[in-house]
């Protein structure tokens, strides 16, 4: 099993730590809210990539906080919830769509094709699921962070779901009923940062130009190159049962969308017909076909990801230290010099965003390093691999950054990635492994690359830069 390999090549990567603690205390009694009740085999579900819902990452490390240490302050990072595909990909699912209720359809498996419909998608914008996914996570943290909640600080990027799905968090994280109405009748966040091209903005990087304008994305050279390996002979077998669609290799990521997809269209999550015409193995390949693309497209393969998310690893820093935010990369000086728009006397914030901004920000963090993945690889030589983006990004996933200290005023941090602790062991961590802890200097000195604005952002964002070397 895919999660059961995770868990075992997480823990081989904590640092040892003092055993005896934590046998000395339970690990695992915090409010944390599971995900759908799903009813088809979870086997799919974990494999839907980036259309994945949310669930409750078990966690190898502790949980809970240490004995003698509290969380003084978090940052949660929340990708928006569950959403209808984007306008491009719409156009893409009907035309392929299109194609297969035009087929003969040889194989009674198949007989749903008929009537199969994409009527109640709403391009770009969220479902009432991803609704109500957001609503959940405001409720969880609210009782999860009870102390810390009443001093809470809210920013958004600026795309309509992302808004909203910051919005039904508010509701929820302010304890009232859960109700679907017009955004326009509900909480806005504190900030609002746009998303426009060339705009300054942390949580949504718009503003490297090296990256926004390279003609070639590695990400999609990543889907083509496995898109070759895997596909072939699911296109024939399509092409078989739906006579004369005469399906592409590319259509075939496209029909497994439409079993996550379905899946969140409306307040409950039903899978549709779509997830049971791929066998688990087709589903681990649909899974690594996200996994290679965010890996190369946006996360650790791809050497701009951590420059274009240092701007936001600086305010982290800015929050959790209390010193001003170092400007430059991404920042937005109007921004991040006043305390209406960049609080630090709060103990409670969010920040809502988009996946591949996440993808990111998890290499600019450093935590979640992966190997290369290959792309030329047979099917049955997908090698063990813990960067997998339904584990990471799903819809409404979560990071949450905590600051814990103790009575001594030991300052300590620890990033969980839907709920799951991420292991750290950055030179000075100190004694906490164990728990994923490490001590606030250690791990700020950890990040120093990302105050090194200069030298780095400015350059690499440059057109003109030669990326090989930073991809060490
Ligand atoms: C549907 O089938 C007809 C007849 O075979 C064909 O002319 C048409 O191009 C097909 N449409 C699509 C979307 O495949
Ligand atoms: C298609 O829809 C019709 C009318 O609603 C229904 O009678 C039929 O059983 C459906 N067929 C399939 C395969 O779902
Ligand atoms: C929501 O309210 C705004 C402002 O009253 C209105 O313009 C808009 O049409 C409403 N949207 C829907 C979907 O009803
Ligand atoms: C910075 O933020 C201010 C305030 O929101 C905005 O007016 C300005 O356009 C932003 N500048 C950039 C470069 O993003
Ligand atoms: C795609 O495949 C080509 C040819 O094998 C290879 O050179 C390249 O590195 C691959 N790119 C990615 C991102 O996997
Ligand atoms: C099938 O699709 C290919 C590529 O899109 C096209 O060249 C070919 O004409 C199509 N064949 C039929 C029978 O529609
Ligand atoms: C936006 O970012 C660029 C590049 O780092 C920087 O030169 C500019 O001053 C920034 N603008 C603001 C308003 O912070
Ligand atoms: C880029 O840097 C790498 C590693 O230092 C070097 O091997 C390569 O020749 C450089 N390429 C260019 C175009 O300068």
């Amino acid at each position: 099993m895919k999660t059961v390999a995770l868990f075992a090549l997480l823990s081989t990567l904590v640092t040892a730590g003092p055993i005896e603690s934590r046998s000395t205390q339970s690990c695992d009694t915090a409010p944390y809210s599971s995900g759908p009740k799903v009813s088809t085999s979870e086997h799919t579900i974990l494999s839907l990539g980036a259309y994945a819902p949310f669930i409750s990452r078990q966690s190898s490390l502790c949980r809970d906080t240490p004995k003698g240490f509290t969380v003084d302050q978090v940052t949660i990072v929340s990708r928006h919830g569950a959403r209808s595909p984007t306008a491009s990909a719409l156009k893409k699912i009907t035309a392929t769509i299109a194609k297969a209720t035009n087929a003969t359809i040889t194989d009674d498996a198949f007989a749903f094709v008929k009537n199969y419909t994409l009527d109640g998608y709403t391009a770009d914008q969220l479902t009432d699921f991803g609704r109500r996914q957001m609503y959940d996570s405001g409720v969880t943290y609210a009782k999860r962070y009870k102390s810390l909640a009443k001093k809470s600080f809210t920013r958004s990027a600026s795309q309509d779901r992302v808004v909203e799905s910051s919005q039904y968090f508010i509701q929820g994280f302010s304890g009232q009923k859960f109700n679907i109405i017009n955004s326009t009748l509900l909480t806005l966040p504190d900030v609002i940062v746009s998303e426009d091209a060339g705009m300054n903005n942390t949580m949504a990087n718009m503003n490297c130009p090296a990256f926004d304008d390279a003609t070639v994305d590695p990400g999609d050279v990543a889907e083509d190159n496995w898109t070759a390996v895997f596909a072939p002979p699911i296109t024939a077998r399509l092409n078989e049962k739906l006579s004369g669609a005469n399906f592409t290799d590319a259509d075939v990521a496209i029909l497994m969308s439409m079993c996550g997809y379905d899946a969140i269209k409306n307040l409950d999550y039903a899978v549709g017909p779509w997830c049971s015409v791929f066998t688990d193995d087709e589903w681990d390949q649909n899974e690594y076909w996200f996994d290679v693309s965010k890996y190369w497209g946006r996360s650790w393969g791809n050497p701009y990801a951590r420059p274009r998310y240092s701007g936001y690893v600086n305010e982290v820093i800015s929050r959790l230290t209390g010193n001003p935010v170092v400007l430059g990369g991404s920042t937005n000086s109007t921004l991040d010099t006043n305390a209406v728009d960049f609080p630090l006397d709060r103990t409670f914030y969010m920040d809502a965003t988009h996946d591949n901004d996440m993808s990111g920000l998890l290499a600019a963090l450093r935590i979640g390093k992966d190997d290369p993945l290959p792309t030329g690889v047979a099917t049955d030589k997908i090698p063990r691999h813990h960067f997998t983006v339904s584990q990471i990004v799903p819809f409404a996933a979560r990071f949450a950054i905590e600051r814990l200290s103790n009575k001594a005023g030991d300052k300590y941090v620890r990033i969980l990635i839907n709920d799951a602790v991420s292991p750290m062991d950055f030179p000075g961590c100190g004694d906490y492994g164990w728990a994923g802890m490490c001590e606030l200097d250690a791990w700020v000195a950890a990040q120093s690359y990302s105050q090194d604005v200069n030298s780095y952002y400015d350059e690499v964002c440059s057109t003109n830069y030669n990326v090989t070397v930073l991809l060490e």
